[in-house]
């Protein structure tokens, strides 16, 4: 049988029995889309019994099983002597052990003879390519680490980027972990504000930038946003300049500080060798947002997350050394440095690098790219693919994808609408899809199709890997029974795991592993149906997902009560059929009329205070915003009102019914 054809898919062979009345708005989706047999007889791990065994063994014996894993998939200069120490919620994995990330990535595939094989293949916007070998990139990582160390970077010295999507950035990466520098990558989305924030909280000594990048055919200068943010980072003693778009007469170049990557790089004599790292040496931190207005440094360190990157990539994507593999995520996030960086480097794979936009010069860019570079896996987004569905199917039929034969979703749930296209137009019915479940703090994919053996359900991230032992509570604590939904927990440690906020123990300990003592909380929630099969039914907290970026409600609320006019704001997100979710703020204000150029101004001042992304899609004034009787904002309604739904529930606390009807008038 062919999964290519809808019609042919089976019903679930034990149907799905949400229905029973326990639970409201959940999805019921009995399509099952097995892999092809052809697909399946090539897999890395091509039988259910392959899965279970492996799936049990790092279930019942984590230190036989992560042992093996460990000495066969990284280079040791020198052996561990303990698999895990953990006592919750410190873990140390590999203890005593010395590896280096840049090492594994680069060095061990030209060690083993595989030095000429391609490892990226970069596309830039305006259509210039480079493509860079193993042997290539070893040196030019090495050559940078030198300039590391000749701008002062040391060992646990934190390194802030700020770059377009060129090989500099991954080459700039992989040079801190060689020299056990600390990355900490902004996405060059985010505003000066927010760069000097994160600078600040990680006391930054060298900030690597570009002059500018190529987005949508116009030119964006990041060193002006970079200047900006220095003026508010003290801690950061050095800037690297990448010259990408060629503006070295009009780029403002600050003497002592300020230095070009082609007079510094380029120019180093020798390549630096990696440094033998402690396993829990540091790798990199990246900002993510919790449930607060600050964003937090999530810690990853060097030979769990390696290890944990390069195992998931591989069992996951079911790489073979004549794919061509695309992630399309920027390294500003955490797929960028998983599943662009880590994973597939470490891996020895040849990936496809994309600088710009997915409609520039037109919409059909990534089916240009795909049939040019004959990509077979591709791993991007679903408010990417909403996007393309919008655009119109005449641009991907222009092109031959017949390249492809995996495809992968991360960031957010895939609604089945999108599953089905991306399935049918673009994998040809042909392609298994991974829906891969997974977050900044667990480093790597948690619970996702295995490709090879693992009939899928539009919507479902379906099982957990080895490793990952997943478990559900409700309010009270308890385990859940049948496919109730509740709070997502995992019970065991595993090596990719997060190992703190920077700076901040006492909050890590709170936001991850109070609620239920012992286990981490992922912060979602999740059921699981009568096949075993994970559902993740969105968050349990104050996060809003905006095009498959992670923003705090909270964090926009601050931005917009920093404007003089604004008294209070309230955020929350609402269903939008793009970009998952859209952001509405509720703001009463003060002294100002709430005309349309007030909410021009508030939309830049979030710009300006976060960066364009969380600019908020609709902002509605209001004279007092829903609240209980104890002061606390009613979002429930807010978020109704959002949607455009007569409040169904509870509203006997309501401070004053009339708001309501005010907020409501709005929507005309
Ligand atoms: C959501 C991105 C449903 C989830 C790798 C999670 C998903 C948050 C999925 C993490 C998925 C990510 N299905 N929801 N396949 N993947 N999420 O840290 O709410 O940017 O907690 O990591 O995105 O976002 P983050």
């Amino acid at each position: 049988m062919s999964a290519a054809d809808p019609s042919s898919n089976q019903p679930a062979p034990s149907s799905d029995q949400a229905s029973s009345g326990q639970i409201d708005h959940v999805l019921i989706e009995e399509r099952l889309f097995p892999p092809s047999e052809a697909f399946t007889q090539r897999a890395v791990i091509s039988t259910q019994q392959q899965y279970e065994s492996l799936y049990a063994a790092a279930k019942d014996d984590p230190d036989t099983f992560w042992r093996r894993e460990a000495l066969e998939h990284l280079h040791w200069f020198e052996p561990f002597d303990q698999v895990c120490q953990w006592e919750a919620p410190d873990v140390k994995w590999f203890v005593g052990g010395k590896t280096n990330a840049s090492y594994n990535c680069l060095d061990a595939h030209v060690a083993a003879g595989n030095g000429d094989r391609v490892a990226i293949h970069w596309e830039g916007e305006p259509g210039d390519t480079r493509s860079l070998t193993y042997r290539e990139l070893t040196d030019e990582v090495g050559k940078c680490a030198a300039a590391l160390k000749s701008l002062g970077i040391g060992q646990g010295d934190v390194v802030s980027l700020y770059m377009p999507m060129t090989p500099e950035l991954p080459i700039a990466m992989l040079a801190c972990a060689r020299i056990g520098a600390v990355h900490s990558v902004i996405f060059a989305g985010f505003s000066a504000d927010a760069i000097a924030d994160r600078n600040n909280d990680a006391e930054a000594k060298l900030m690597i930038t570009a002059d500018g990048l190529y987005r949508r055919g116009k030119v964006l200068k990041l060193k002006e946003t970079v200047d900006e943010a220095l003026a508010k980072s003290p801690s950061v003693k050095h800037c690297l300049v990448l010259r990408r778009i060629g503006d070295d007469q009009e780029t403002p170049m600050t003497a002592e500080r300020d230095v070009w990557w082609h007079d510094c790089v380029d120019t180093q004599p020798t390549a630096l060798e990696a440094t033998p790292l402690d396993s829990e040496s540091p790798l990199f931190i990246l900002y993510t947002s919790g449930s607060t207005g600050k964003p937090k440094g999530i810690l990853h360190t060097t030979a769990g997350y390696n290890l944990w990157a390069k195992k998931t990539f591989q069992w996951v994507f079911d790489h073979r050394d004549d794919d061509v593999y695309w992630c399309t995520a920027d390294c500003g996030w955490i797929t960028g440095h998983t599943y662009f960086v880590y994973g597939p480097l470490s891996a020895g794979a040849t990936c496809l690098m994309y600088e710009g936009a997915p409609n520039q010069p037109a919409e059909d860019r990534f089916w240009e790219l795909v049939e040019k570079y004959r990509v077979t896996i591709l791993y991007t987004a679903p408010t990417a693919i909403r996007t393309f569905i919008k655009w119109g199917d005449e641009h991907v039929d222009k092109h031959d994808l017949s390249s492809l034969r995996l495809l992968g979703s991360v960031g957010e749930g895939i609604n089945p609408e999108a599953w089905m296209w991306y399935h049918e137009k673009i994998g040809g019915g042909r392609c298994p899809i991974v829906d891969t479940w997974w977050q900044t703090e667990t480093g790597g994919i948690m619970m996702s199709p295995l490709p090879g053996i693992t009939a899928t359900k539009p919507g479902s991230c379906t099982r957990p890997l080895p490793g990952v032992v997943p478990i559900i509570f409700d309010e009270s604590k308890r385990p859940v029974t049948g496919d109730q939904g509740g709070m997502l927990c995992m019970a065991q440690p595993w090596p990719g795991m997060l190992r703190g906020i920077w700076g901040d123990p006492e909050r890590f300990r709170e936001q991850y592993w109070e609620t239920v003592p012992g286990y981490y909380l992922a912060g979602d929630n999740a059921r699981r149906d009568s096949d075993g099969y994970f559902w993740i039914m969105g968050r349990i907290d104050d996060v809003i997902n905006v095009s498959g970026h992670r923003l705090s409600t909270i964090e926009v609320e601050s931005a917009l009560v920093n404007h003089a006019a604004v008294c209070e704001a309230a955020v929350v997100g609402r269903p939008d059929a793009v970009k998952g979710q859209a952001i509405s703020a509720f703001v009463t204000i003060r002294d100002r009329e709430p005309d349309e150029a007030l909410r021009e101004e508030l939309r830049l001042h979030v710009r300006k205070m976060i960066g364009a992304l969380a600019q908020p899609d609709e902002i509605r004034f209001t004279n007092t915003l829903p609240k209980t009787r104890s002061g606390k904002i009613m979002r429930r309604l807010l978020r109704d009102i959002a949607e455009g739904k007569e409040s169904a529930g509870d509203t006997s606390t309501l401070e004053d019914y009339s708001i309501l009807a005010k907020l409501r008038e709005q929507d005309n």
